[in-house]
């Protein structure tokens, strides 16, 4: 150190200033200093203010229903020389007018955006002879399917830019609404976002009732609900908006793929088949005249007897089948409104909570076709019971990316399980954010959710559950029929954003005697995304 500047600044006659002029500096400081704060202060408070009012979206009659709601075609399938259904998908890029008049680039299955409905009957045979398209590597998961493990369609079962995969299974399940989607591992969010994604639609002619609507565009109707950002020059925006709990969001609801869409109604009865294929938000269905409805079924089935409700909800991944009854000539909405995050204060506002949206306007025609009462029963149960569990788990949600402490890793089998055995799933959300929980290969059924019995509209076959805050939800699970020691099916949060985070873990079904023995890890998996991503960098 310099010797004068220590002499100087000790206590030197050259660095001592009188007494009143060193307190006026001080004041002077104090003064900047408190202005700057105050500024400061008032800056922040103005941003958090806006951000807080933007991070609303209310389209409730804000916005004219003014499309027609597409309807995706029911892909035909060929048949093979053994009887079985083949269905021919190919996954391309191209650009599509999701907003009238804009065109943006997206991705979707034999069309530029989503994929046609896949219909199949109980009992019968599938091949599913995928193609990939697009430039990047991906899957395709039948998701509430019931089927061997190397046919599901996971992280495993990655088809590379130009590749192809043709699973094959017999359809051993009741009536249900599934859907297909991508399933790369750290890329599913951006790959369904894009628009991959289509329903797959399960019948069983001699066990469903004739009484509910099923022509399918006529009053059997496919509503897929996605929310999508758009960029100034109509790209889609991948970014996750400011404090949100769920990963992205976006503030243009699409339906099918339409903008503001409206149904012209032939038939006093209308059956609305919902899928929420959202990446991360929540909603919850109602009329925007409160009419009630009927919940006739959720994910993988029809409920034993239809539910009269006015509101149900569905977290990523869930369905809800309903039908709405109209008299000629009126008119209503379906809307989302007061969705339950388990959320409060700013992080429910700026995760979608406080969002009021305008899905579907429904328009009957003057004159309605008749339709027929439903019958009492719908369906039999075929979930598996408690009383028949032999095993217990618990799975603990923490932050938004692990499970019991644990991030995705596809060489690690998290969990072995016995085919035909019955266990009782105890899934605990401890984070701070919603969850909604998804098992690979099932249908569960809810036995209790935080403490009490499931609502109605979570009696019936379920594959994906939310999980509120701070509670338990405990599921009856039975696994039959596969077993595959070295492949695994998967759970994990349906929120995509967390389960590419790492919310996800895997289980194998195995020989019931080979529980203890089985692998618990899979050598020589890898998952290509990040090399790739390198290297294209
Ligand atoms: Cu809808 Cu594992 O997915
Ligand atoms: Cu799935
Ligand atoms: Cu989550």
């Amino acid at each position: 150190m310099h010797p004068d500047l220590a002499y100087q600044s000790d206590s030197g006659e050259a660095g001592h200033r009188p007494a009143v002029e060193k307190r006026s500096l001080l004041r002077r400081i104090v003064l900047v200093g408190t202005i700057a704060i105050v500024a400061g202060g008032v800056a922040f408070g103005v941003l958090a203010l806006w951000l807080y009012q933007s991070a609303r979206t209310d389209t409730v009659g804000e916005l004219e229903f003014t499309q027609e709601l597409k309807i995706p075609p029911l892909l035909e399938p060929e048949r093979g020389a053994d009887g079985g259904a083949i269905y021919q998908l190919e996954m391309q890029e191209g650009f599509s007018e999701l907003l009238p008049g804009v065109q943006t680039e997206t991705w979707g299955v034999n069309g530029s955006y989503l994929g046609p409905t896949i219909r199949a009957e109980r009992g019968d045979w599938v091949r599913m002879e995928v193609e990939n398209g697009l430039p990047e590597a991906t899957t395709l998961h039948w998701h509430g399917m019931h089927l061997p493990a190397d046919a599901d369609g996971n992280p495993h079962q990655l088809i590379g830019p130009g590749g192809d995969w043709s699973p094959t299974w017999q359809i051993r399940q009741p009536v249900g609404t599934l859907w297909y989607h991508p399933h790369r591992m750290g890329m599913t969010a951006d790959h369904v976002y894009r628009g991959l994604a289509g329903m797959f639609l399960i019948d069983d002619p001699e066990n469903v009732p004739d009484e509910l609507p099923q022509t399918y565009g006529v009053d059997d109707i496919p509503v897929i609900i996605q929310d999508k950002r758009f960029t100034d020059d109509g790209g889609l925006d991948r970014s996750e908006p400011f404090g949100s709990q769920v990963g992205q969001l976006g503030d243009t609801i699409l339906v099918n793929g339409t903008y503001m869409p409206y149904l012209d109604v032939e038939r006093e009865r209308v059956r609305l088949r919902v899928l929420n294929a959202s990446n991360g938000r929540f909603y919850n269905l109602q009329f925007a005249d409160g009419r009630p409805f009927q919940l006739i079924g959720t994910d993988g089935g029809l409920l034993t007897q239809a539910q009269e409700l006015t509101e149900v909800q569905v977290s990523p991944g869930e369905r809800a089948e309903i039908i709405v009854t109209l008299e000629p000539g009126e008119r209503t909405s379906l809307i989302s409104a007061d969705p339950d995050l388990t959320l409060e204060g700013f992080s429910h506002r700026f995760s979608g909570g406080d969002d009021t949206l305008a899905l579907l306007e429904l328009r009957a025609a003057e004159n309605l076709g008749p339709a027929p009462q439903l019958p009492a029963v719908l369906a039999e149960d075929e979930l598996p019971e408690a009383e028949d569990a032999t095993v217990n788990r618990q799975f603990v949600l923490d932050g938004t990316s692990r499970i019991n402490d644990k991030r995705m890793d596809m060489n690690r089998i998290d969990t072995v399980v016995g085919v035909d055995t019955t266990e009782i799933w105890e899934v605990t959300n401890s984070s701070g954010s919603p969850h909604s929980f998804h098992v690979h290969d099932v249908q569960f059924r809810v036995l209790e959710i935080g403490g009490q019995d499931p609502p109605v509209e979570l009696t019936g076959a379920k594959d994906t559950v939310f999980i509120p805050r701070n509670a338990t939800v405990r599921i009856a699970i039975e696994f039959t029929d596969y077993s595959d020691p070295q492949t695994p099916y998967m759970y994990h949060c349906h929120l995509l954003r967390h389960e590419d985070n790492g919310m996800m873990a895997q289980f194998t079904v195995v020989e019931a005697d080979e529980v203890d023995s089985a692998p618990r890890e899979i050598t020589g998996v890898h998952d290509d995304h990040n090399r790739e991503q390198g290297d294209s960098q």
